[in-house]
């Protein structure tokens, strides 16, 4: 893990520092979906600051309104969102079914709420979402108790949640790492009043655990034989209101910091105030293994449980690396940009074990492989990933971003910088997860 420096003050300030224009990113989309859902659940006004407003958490919040939560527009410029919360027992049936776009967070946490109120309502979701994996989250909430029917394909929404006597306490062991059915687990445990175990072969993104512990549901953690281990135990009858400030996706900042080492700015690039969660920060691991110029710097986690603090990018050579099963849950979304980025390296690399990148929102190993290939960068395709031969020949070509937003950013990247000639088919996709993603990049191109 790369060293994360303190803060440093005026007088240890490298020219590097100095030299660096300063962004900012959008809310993280994990934790901003994550508090406006307990913020709903809440006895009380949460008081909400830096939250994402994009496509995805739109649908979540629209959702939460459906379900009687008087949850007030979602600022889009990160200013503070007082929002009075239904209560644990508060939400309502919905008078139309629940819409979550393209949003599978969305989706998979609020099936857990959903199994864990006494209230019937049905998920539906855009065409990509309708071909995601639900079972994943349905088995265990099922063998809760609760009663689920999906209404077109097995295993995919949309899914009709009806009434549900008490739930019954789970142990789980989770098939894959993911942070949605965990969380999903844990939302229906801590709604439905029940103790919940969730276990899983590798540690998946913990934010939701750490807001627990927030809003006065503390979840013990532990590593086991087999894995990691989180328990709910106890769950409180109040879910007390949050004081929360988002910090910017470390995510986003991913193409940020690319297009920045890639020289897209001329400059080092420095992002502010962006999430420094080592269960999302992995990829900073693989950028420096490429040979990217980083420094890390936490801040401190502003009184809340989510560390934060910047990272300055500088232009750098690069060369390949190969990414294995062992890292894939701590990379999972940057993915696309490693590979983006792989193809700007000298050497061959190699992403492995990521069979899970076949279920997001498009099927990022073909969008990966097929655009790669657009670009006439050699590439090989894997069932559980893709080998990608760097080049230095000019890229140029028209991107198919297969509704995608972070193949549609990876690719942007690139789109971006002088040398190359590469179009995007559908740039509006960004807004599902960094509005502003296109005016940021044109800034910075234009620093020097
Ligand atoms: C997320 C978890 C990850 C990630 C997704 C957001 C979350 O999905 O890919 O973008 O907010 O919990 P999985 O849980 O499917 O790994």
């Amino acid at each position: 893990m790369l060293e994360i420096r303190e803060q440093l003050h005026g007088e240890n300030k490298t020219q590097k520092d100095f030299d660096s224009v300063k962004v900012h990113v959008p809310g993280d989309k994990s934790i901003t979906q994550r508090v406006l859902i307990l913020a709903a659940l809440a006895s009380g006004e949460s008081r909400l600051r830096g939250l994402l407003h994009g496509g995805d958490v739109e649908a979540t919040a629209q959702a939460l309104r459906l379900l009687g939560v008087a949850l007030p527009r979602i600022p889009s410029d990160g200013s503070e969102l007082c929002i009075t919360g239904a209560g644990s027992d508060g939400l309502k049936s919905p008078l139309q079914d629940l819409d979550l776009g393209n949003s599978g967070t969305g989706a998979r946490l609020l099936l857990g709420v959903l199994a864990g109120s006494q209230i019937e309502a049905t998920l539906v979701g855009d065409v990509s979402l309708q071909s995601r994996p639900m079972r994943r989250v349905c088995n265990p909430l099922r063998a809760m108790g609760a009663r689920l029917e999906h209404l077109c394909e097995e295993g995919c929404i949309p899914i009709r949640v009806d009434r549900t006597g008490p739930l019954r306490s789970i142990d789980w062991m989770s098939p894959v790492p993911s942070a949605q059915v965990k969380s999903s687990i844990l939302l229906a445990g801590l709604v439905g009043r029940t103790k919940v175990v969730v276990r899983e072969a590798r540690q998946s993104r913990d934010h939701t655990e750490r807001l627990f512990t927030e809003i006065g549901a503390p979840i013990s953690i532990r590593n086991i034989p087999s894995g990691h281990q989180v328990e709910l135990n106890n769950p409180p009858d109040i879910v007390a209101p949050l004081d929360f400030s988002v910090p910017g996706d470390v995510s986003s900042a991913a193409f940020v910091i690319a297009f920045a080492a890639l020289g897209g700015a001329g400059v080092s690039v420095t992002i502010d105030n962006v999430s420094l969660n080592r269960t999302r920060t992995g990829f900073l691991d693989v950028f420096s293994r490429m040979g990217i110029d980083l420094t890390i710097k936490e801040t401190g986690s502003g009184n809340t449980c989510e560390p934060r603090g910047l990272i300055t990018a500088s232009p750098s050579e690069l060369h390949a690396t190969v990414v294995d099963a062992e890292e894939i849950p701590d990379v999972i979304d940057e993915l696309p940009i490693i590979a983006v980025m792989g193809a700007c390296s000298e050497g061959r690399t190699t992403i492995r074990g990521a069979g899970e990148l076949r279920l997001k929102e498009s099927d990022r190993i073909h969008s990966l492989v097929h655009n790669l290939q657009t670009l006439g960068v050699e590439v090989v395709e894997h069932e559980d990933g893709l080998e990608i031969e760097g080049t230095t020949r000019p890229l140029k070509g028209r991107i198919r971003a297969f509704g995608d937003h972070r193949i549609a950013m990876a690719f942007g990247v690139l789109a971006k910088l002088k040398r190359t000639h590469i179009e995007i088919d559908d740039p509006t996709l960004s807004d599902i997860s960094f509005p502003g993603f296109w005016g940021l990049l044109d800034r910075l191109t234009q620093a020097t």
